[in-house]
């Protein structure tokens, strides 16, 4: 079977006129039958459309088969292009052969179900539209993003997951047993990158991370995939700005190649052309008034909570940036301004409420205050030992950031939980299918 004897779906709307025979193959989406007619919408990975299938048109076989044949059962159809304005998208094929591949069985997932059960046939709920829509939109994401680091002289590279470091702290780590040694899964490639920029400059990594987050939220997963920059010569706002166009960079070219999608999803595509860099940037002290005065409390040296980063972003059209967070509520590597209070970090914060985007700072380049701060963490010292030898060997001023791909996606995409942003979300309450 030759590739190109078959047509996709979108063939027959955009490169198929009325009359033109097409050869199609996909999956049963919806299909009801009246008198000797059943109507089937086919659906590919392209798109769905509309075939009619007259009894007399085709061997009487085939229109029991079509009669018989389930929802999700998958076929293989030939007919003619005909203009039909019921039609969904105003056209439909009207078929002469008509093939089941598969009889499906009664499909388990029927109208309005409840959530749980659609996550435990998470492997069928696959093929629903939103989904698919979402997983289109999620390659798109990840396209946009690596030609931005194409473009700016950037190299990716591939960190290790197995680890022996949990940089993001213990309180998160998935720990297992490593040949009779204790390993982690990673929260971050952070460190790795930090040694990769000594011969590289500039590096980035998608990679997954892991947090053995307790929250149940609609932002958090315990396994996200993780982008990840570091970059040396550069200080935080160095890092912002690289950050700021990046996502820019993104945002405009997903409206751009994703604009049918974006819009059956309910997000405007011109929300993401109006963004644009500079994004704002708000001292961290500055940020806590501001929440206090738009009636969320919170007093100074709180991390932000929900409620905090939608007050902060109110009236917002771009992303965000807090600076300058307290030491003590941000992790041991953030180098410290010289008020020996604060850090020289940024949060990216969506509009909209969808809470923080990416994490960055600047590195720290003191040995002697970075372990006061692990011990004081608990950590245990000796599996740094490799990561201050950095600081040792030639250590030059550098930065970097960590970008949540599934909360991107949210926000870009306006849906409302992040376990619809990976095919197989992993959470405290499941890891099934
Ligand atoms: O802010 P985080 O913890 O920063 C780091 O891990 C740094 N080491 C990154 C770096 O500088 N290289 O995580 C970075 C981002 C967050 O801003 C958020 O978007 C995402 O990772 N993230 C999560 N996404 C989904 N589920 C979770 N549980 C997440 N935790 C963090
Ligand atoms: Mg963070």
């Amino acid at each position: 079977m030759m590739v190109s004897e078959w047509n996709s779906v979108k063939d027959v709307f955009e490169n198929k006129k009325v009359g033109d025979r097409v050869k199609l193959r996909g999956w049963i989406y919806r299909t009801r039958s009246s008198g000797g007619i059943v109507f089937i919408l086919l659906r590919d990975s392209s798109g769905i459309v509309q075939i009619t299938i007259k009894k007399g048109d085709l061997p009487e076989d085939q229109f029991r088969d079509a009669e018989k044949a389930l929802v999700e059962s998958s076929i293989m159809v030939e007919g003619i292009v005909r203009e039909d304005k019921r039609a969904p998208g105003g056209f439909e094929v009207k078929a002469d052969k008509f093939n089941v591949v598969n009889f499906a069985e009664p499909f388990p997932i029927t109208k309005d179900q409840s959530i749980e059960l659609l996550l435990d046939y998470r492997h069928l709920w696959l093929r629903s539209r939103r989904l698919t829509l979402i997983m289109k939109i999620k390659a798109e994401l990840l396209k946009a993003l690596r030609e931005w680091f194409d473009m700016n002289g950037f190299y990716e590279t591939t960190p290790s997951v197995i680890t022996t470091n949990a940089a993001e702290g213990g309180a998160t780590v998935f720990s297992f047993d490593y040949f009779g040694r204790k390993a982690f899964l990673s929260q971050t490639a952070q460190m790795y990158l930090e040694a990769l920029i000594y011969s590289l400059e500039r590096v980035w990594c998608l990679t997954p991370s892991f947090r053995a987050e307790k929250s149940r939220t609609p932002r958090h997963l315990t396994e996200y995939w993780h982008l990840e920059a570091e970059e040396a010569w550069v200080d935080n706002n160095g890092n912002m700005e690289i950050q700021e166009k990046l996502i820019s960079y993104t945002c405009n070219k997903i409206a751009e190649r994703c604009e049918s999608e974006l819009t059956e999803l309910g997000r405007n595509p011109d929300d993401l052309k109006k963004i644009k860099p500079p994004f704002k940037r708000i001292k961290y002290e500055d940020a806590v008034e501001i929440v206090n005065q738009r009636g969320v409390k919170m007093n100074y040296g709180d991390d932000f909570g929900a409620p905090h980063e939608k007050a902060l972003v109110e009236g917002e059209e771009k992303p965000v940036f807090v600076t300058d967070f307290p030491a003590e509520i941000k992790a041991f590597y953030m180098k410290e301004n010289s008020d020996g209070k604060t850090v020289k970090c940024s949060d990216m914060y969506a509009p909209e409420g969808y809470g923080e985007l990416i994490g960055g700072s600047e590195r720290s380049e003191d040995i002697e205050r970075m372990k006061e701060k692990l011990l004081k963490e608990g950590a245990d010292i000796k599996n740094y030992e490799w990561y201050f030898d950095l600081r040792r060997y030639g250590s030059v001023p550098h930065s970097g950031f960590g970008l949540g791909i599934e909360r991107l996606l949210c926000w870009i995409t306006k849906q409302d939980h992040i376990r619809n942003m990976t095919p197989f979300p992993r959470t405290i309450t499941r890891v099934y299918p």
